[in-house]
């Protein structure tokens, strides 16, 4: 009977399951939704955990039944999420209200009272990260002011995939990689940083504790293997945050190696040996799902989702593939038209949550593939963006693996290629978090002894695509248009902007 590791990826959309063999193959997964965030007001997003946990079990049974595994093949379990989420749990560890999820923007006023009390530059030096409304912290100083009767109540925070190890476990834990996401964490020494909790009057022991990602910090309880059917006792890893977790999956593990991911958001990930900051809070600075090394990240909030947009709002046929059939048809630079990706705000460079999306350069003779293609250029832009700020602050850069549905397409790969103006990858095993999280159960189960062993035996290049340079010196000068529209649009929302035209 060989043995198998099961890795979780409890995202937005839904919970994936993933089973994999000793040898890293994948044997089978199964993905359960969940409802859509609910939006109470605008820029709000809040779920339900107990979905999350529902999800999580129906994809685990059928990811059993489907696979015939037996479950007593299962020698570890590795959870991944979406990130920064609060759960808040009361005494006997009941659900005290919707988790606050990693888009909402509500807490622009909590934000601000953060860096008035701690200062920017001490809240940089503490944790290693800015003050964004997207972070844990802000959303609990939300909670504390507009909610005090439910914050009373508060006994443990918990992250997403953290509560479904609750449910699994019945353990309060968290890795170091989601933790750095809490704007909670010293991020250079890997715990919770208690000059900031002083700070800001949060008590400890409402925190769980701390692990390394591929540590084993949980078992599988009775209850948890009645709803599931593991076995009781079956350790479970503590896994990483979405974004580490894809990167473990696709192979990013040393300094040096750099990925872009296209999903509804964007990421642009750099692996590095210890933690650079950058002064100016553009990039998050987290800690790595391996031990002793750290990352850096920009996201960009609608990449993915400005094709989606396009797509829902625009065409009526609905697929993608012919969406970027039509625009193969224009040419690199979409004869002049460009598109600001600013549907939800922007992060990187600008954490402005309230700057919004333009298309601009449109004359009479322009077709929708020339907008089509200005969009897919637009969102390679903007991470572009974080290349910049990378390669300001010498972060190394050696090879770009792409991930997310953006990977699939061949047209927007090149146009990474030819926007970042260096070569891009692709990898055989394209199954993001949920793979990260299973390679880490498999290091948790022993199958191989390191992170970066694991990684080495199970990940292939599929594909490595040139820049064209041509193109890229074209692209190149489109680029210097390109961020020249974030000002101009800031000073259109900006009364006093034009005052004395
Ligand atoms: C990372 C981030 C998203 C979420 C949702 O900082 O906000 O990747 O984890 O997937």
């Amino acid at each position: 009977m060989s043995a198998t590791v099961l890795g979780i990826d409890i995202g937005t959309g839904g919970s994936r399951a993933l089973l994999i063999g000793d040898d890293g193959v994948i044997l089978a997964s199964a993905t359960a939704e969940h409802a859509p965030f609910v939006s109470k007001q605008a820029a709000w997003a809040e779920q339900d955990p107990h979905d999350w946990w529902t999800a999580c079990r129906k994809a685990i049974r059928s990811v059993l039944t489907s696979s015939g595994v037996s479950p007593q093949q299962i020698a570890c379990v590795g959870l991944s999420g979406q990130m920064h989420g609060t759960v808040v749990l009361d005494e006997a560890g009941a659900v005290l209200r919707p988790s606050i999820i990693w888009c909402d923007q509500r807490g622009e006023e909590d934000a601000q009272w953060l860096e008035e009390t701690v200062g920017a530059r001490r809240l940089l030096d503490l944790t290693s990260n800015p003050a964004l409304t997207n972070f844990t912290l802000i959303k609990l100083l939300w909670l504390r002011r507009r909610e005090p009767e439910t914050w009373r109540k508060v006994r443990h925070l918990l992250l997403p995939k953290d509560y479904v190890r609750f449910c699994l476990s019945g353990e309060y834990a968290i890795d170091a990689a989601e933790a750095s996401g809490t704007l909670l964490l010293d991020v250079s020494r890997r715990k919770w940083s208690e000059e900031l909790l002083g700070a800001v009057e949060i008590d400890r022991r409402i925190l769980p504790g701390v692990f390394e990602s591929p540590e084993i910090c949980a078992r599988v309880s009775r209850n948890g293997a009645g709803l599931t059917g593991l076995p009781e006792g079956t350790p479970i890893v503590a896994g990483a945050g979405d974004q580490a977790a894809n990167a473990v999956g696709i192979g990013l593990t040393h300094a040096g190696a750099a990925g872009a991911t296209i999903g509804t958001s964007g990421v642009v990930f750099a692996a590095t040996d210890r933690p650079i900051l950058d002064p100016r809070g553009r990039l998050h600075t987290f800690c790595h799902a391996i031990p002793g090394r750290w990352h850096v990240m920009g996201v960009t909030q609608a990449a993915g989702l400005s094709l989606r947009w396009f797509r829902d709002t625009f065409q009526t046929d609905g697929s993608y593939a012919r969406l970027t059939e039509e625009a193969a048809l224009s040419p690199p630079g979409a004869d002049g038209v460009l598109w600001a990706p600013y549907l939800m705000g922007e992060r990187t460079p600008y954490r402005d949550p309230n700057i919004r999306g333009a298309l601009i350069g449109i004359a009479a003779h322009h077709t929708r593939a020339h907008v089509v293609r200005a969009i897919m250029e637009g969102v390679a832009f903007s991470l572009r963006d974080t290349l910049t700020i990378f390669s300001e602050l010498q972060v190394p850069v050696e090879r770009i693996r792409l991930s997310g549905g953006g990977a699939r397409s061949p047209l927007w790969r090149q146009i990474q290629a030819d926007i970042f103006g260096h070569a891009v990858e692709t990898v055989q095993t394209e199954e993001g978090a949920a793979f990260g999280a299973a390679l880490l159960a498999a290091v948790g189960a022993g199958f191989w002894k390191t992170v970066d062993e694991a990684c080495s035996a199970v990940i292939r290049v599929a594909e490595s695509i040139d820049f064209r340079s041509e193109v890229a010196s074209h692209m190149n000068e489109r680029y210097k248009e390109y961020r020249r529209l974030y000002p101009a649009l800031h000073g259109v929302y900006t009364e006093h902007a034009y005052a004395s035209i």
